[in-house]
């Protein structure tokens, strides 16, 4: 095992209850992970934030390990643990994916860090990793886009949102982007979305989608709502359509009467075949994947949008900005 000099101690945040943002609560003696077996320690210079945080915030992802909570990191490797840590060494500037990240140092499993490459800047790796991961699995796996399909992005300026429009741009395919507020619908264009409605003003979503699409309804519709679109979702899908439902930002979709999908022979994709980590979860997968999403960030020359870089500290504002709806694109956090 190799090392360099590693404190005993770090800032982070634990969580000892579900609930509210005020469970997060910011520590400066919690104690440095020892990596394990196949495991790598990082010391984190950027975290991901995700919306799926909350949910484990609030408990609909059961208890993280150690009450740290936080899917992405990246950093740089402080030591490796024994047994097989796929030749990373210590000094390598990684990107992890997996849990512990709201901390100054995390304990990962070397198989699911993945060296950055260089001609990536600080922080974008950070800000790429997970959303990026998911907007390329959900066009090109969970639902193979086609050249001019109709697609419905719900939540289009969000850190997946705008990942689907510049993807959804480059295939070709013709996107409606629904948001909350004016600023939000223009942010989804200039990336990449076509049409673009407010859900908040709009009193006729469905109406809209079919005066846009010329009455045949959208080929896919990538949802990230859940309870509060599932009814216009199945009414705005065009006939042979997907929904992929992926997120429960407005509560869990409510159950869909298969009748009403067999009409349309409709393909619903729920929330456990949605999910990353069924198709970035072994170490061949995450690596396939990490290789795919870099080397489209460089040669499509995405824009990877930062909304803003807070303080570790500062993670209950973090979480109520995320809730709120203040945000666009990825919350990055520094410890
Ligand atoms: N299944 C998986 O493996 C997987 C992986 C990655 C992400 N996800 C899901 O993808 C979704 C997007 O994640 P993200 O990190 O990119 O978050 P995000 O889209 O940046 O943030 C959530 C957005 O949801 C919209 N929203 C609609 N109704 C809301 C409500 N009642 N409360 C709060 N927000 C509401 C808001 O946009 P507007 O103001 O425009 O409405 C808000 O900005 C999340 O649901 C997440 O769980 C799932």
């Amino acid at each position: 095992m190799t090392s360099v000099s590693i404190p005993k101690t770090m800032k982070g945040v634990q969580m000892e209850n579900f609930g509210g943002p005020e469970v997060l609560q910011y520590k400066n003696d919690l104690p440095v992970p020892v990596p394990e077996s196949g495991e790598v320690l990082v010391k984190n210079d950027f975290i991901g934030i995700n919306y799926v945080d909350v949910y484990w915030r609030i408990g609909m992802m059961g208890f993280a390990p150690g009450g740290i909570i936080g899917r992405e990191a990246e950093g740089t490797v402080l030591s490796t643990g024994p047994g097989s840590v796929n030749d990373l060494k210590v000094g390598d500037r990684v990107v992890w994916l997996a849990m512990g990240g709201y901390a100054e140092y995390t304990a990962v499993p070397a198989s699911m860090a993945y060296v950055v490459p260089p001609d990536v800047k600080p922080g974008v790796a950070a800000a790429a990793l997970l959303q990026g991961l998911y907007a390329l699995t959900l066009t090109h796996r969970i639902y193979q886009v086609k050249q001019g399909d109709w697609v419905l992005v719900h939540a289009a300026a969000g850190g997946v949102g705008l990942w689907l429009c510049q993807l959804l741009k480059a295939l070709g395919a013709q996107t409606i982007g629904t948001v909350s507020t004016a600023e939000k619908m223009k942010l989804a264009k200039e990336n990449g979305a076509d049409f673009m409605i407010n859900y908040k003003e709009e009193k006729d979503l469905v109406k809209r989608v079919e005066e846009i699409t010329g009455g045949q309804g959208v080929n896919v519709v990538y949802d990230s709502i859940g309870k509060d679109q599932t009814e216009n979702n199945v009414k705005v899908v065009a006939k042979h359509g997907t929904i992929v439902t992926y997120g429960a930002a407005s509560g869990f979709p409510t159950s869909i009467p298969p009748a009403k999908l067999a009409a349309k022979n409709v393909r619903f994709v729920g929330p456990g075949e949605s999910s990353l980590m069924r198709y970035v979860g072994t170490p061949q997968e995450f690596e396939k994947w990490c290789a795919k999403l870099f080397d489209t960030i460089i040669k499509d020359e995405i824009n990877v949008r930062i909304h803003d870089t807070y303080p570790l500290s500062e993670i209950v504002r973090v979480h109520k900005d995320l809730e709120g709806r203040k945000t666009t694109g990825k919350v990055l956090v520094k410890p």
